[in-house]
């Protein structure tokens, strides 16, 4: 099916190929799925495919149903998708619980009269899944040894990911250095950034879907005459100063100065619920980087423009990165 997904900011359940089956007791039903959007995936002959499961088996054993299923390696159709030997974007979920739901925020029918259908889930019936221990991303090379590569043993290891763009090693005046790595097991990513600055000049990181200034999600920092580290969660909407975003989502661990290099270290979630402002990072949804320097500081906080055009990394980072573990230099 055509779906370029780096033509519009994509989700987890964009394009892609899904089995989905329930059972109740040993008897059974699985099928062959396309889901295009977050709507209900249908079944491939809904988009012009067929069902083209070879074999399939289903039970229900205590509390836990089981579902197996055989299907070519190599697709026959563009609503199928092959499985070769490299990382591949394979999401899960799991239906609602009868009574125990799971929706943020809580809806109606979360133990309130107030929803017009309080059965709207009904026993193996396909809706929503719901949120946390119902769905989940994962990014997996099928082929791997499941003996020897860690990304394949239970439990899953922490999907870490870091690289790092620029260079500073010189310490001359264009000097920037941006490093980031991901742990999966905290959720967040640590940014340092360390560059050459003048007195009350700012850096910036900007993470945005193009090349343009406007829609660009910004990160600014600098360090005040009085040693003060100061980080500020900002947001382009064109040509101009970014305003500051209503929550910040980042949070300074440390900064310094020390001859003109300016360091500063600070974390933040792939994803925030400022999904207007912030770039909603994953390993399908990445970002130009840009690295911008003033201009000026002001005492209350505001920035003026840059003193050159900011450099756009050549490529799009993926956090996490598309290949987990792996540590990646980026021109
Ligand atoms: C009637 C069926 C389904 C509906 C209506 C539906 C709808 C949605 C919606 C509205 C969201 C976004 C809101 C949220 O984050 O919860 C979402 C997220 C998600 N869905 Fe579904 N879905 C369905 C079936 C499935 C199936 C069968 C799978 C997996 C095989 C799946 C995997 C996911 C995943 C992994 C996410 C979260 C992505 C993330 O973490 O950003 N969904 N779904
Ligand atoms: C007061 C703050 C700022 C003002 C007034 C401003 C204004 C401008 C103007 C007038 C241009 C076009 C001329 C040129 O290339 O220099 C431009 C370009 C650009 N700015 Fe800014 N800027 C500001 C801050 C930032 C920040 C913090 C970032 C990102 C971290 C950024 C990213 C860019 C990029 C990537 C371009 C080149 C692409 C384009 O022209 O859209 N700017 N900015």
């Amino acid at each position: 099916m055509e779906c370029d997904i780096f033509l519009a900011i994509p989700h987890a359940m964009d394009c892609t190929d899904m089995i989905i089956g329930s059972a109740r007791g040993m008897r059974s039903r699985i099928g062959d799925y396309y889901s295009r959007d977050r709507s209900t995936p249908l079944h491939d002959e809904a988009y012009g495919g067929t069902e083209s499961l070879t074999a399939a088996v289903g039970f229900e054993e205590d509390g836990y149903t089981t579902i197996l299923f055989r299907k070519k390696l190599q697709a026959a159709e563009s609503v199928d998708f092959s499985i070769t030997n490299s990382f591949m974007h394979v999401i899960w979920a799991r239906g609602q619980d009868a009574g125990n739901y799971v929706h943020v925020p809580p809806t109606g029918i979360d133990g309130s009269t107030t929803a017009s259908d309080p059965n709207y889930y009904k026993v193996d019936e396909l809706k929503y899944h719901g949120h946390a221990s119902h769905r989940g991303v994962r990014t997996l090379n099928f082929m791997l040894d499941t003996e020897t590569d860690p990304v394949m043993t239970t439990p899953a290891p922490p999907l870490t990911c870091e690289g790092t763009w620029g260079n500073c090693n010189t310490e001359d005046s264009n000097c920037y250095l941006v490093r980031w790595s991901y742990n999966d097991s905290t959720g967040l990513i640590t940014f340092t950034v360390r560059v050459y600055l003048e007195n009350n000049q700012w850096a910036a990181l900007g993470f945005s879907r193009n090349t343009q200034m406007a829609a660009t999600d910004v990160v600014v920092g600098y360090v005040r005459p009085d040693g003060k580290g100061v980080l500020q969660d900002r947001y382009a909407e064109g040509k101009f100063m970014p305003s500051l975003d209503s929550s910040s989502d980042v949070n300074l661990v440390s900064s310094s100065r020390q001859n003109k290099i300016t360091t500063f270290e600070f974390t933040r979630p792939p994803r925030t619920a400022d999904t207007s402002h912030d770039f909603q990072f994953s390993s399908t949804n990445c970002a130009y980087f840009f690295y911008a320097k003033g201009g000026t500081f002001t005492n209350n906080g505001d920035i003026t423009r840059h003193d050159q055009t900011p450099i756009i990394s050549q490529e799009r980072i993926c956090i996490p990165c598309a290949v987990p573990s792996k540590s990646y230099i980026h021109g």
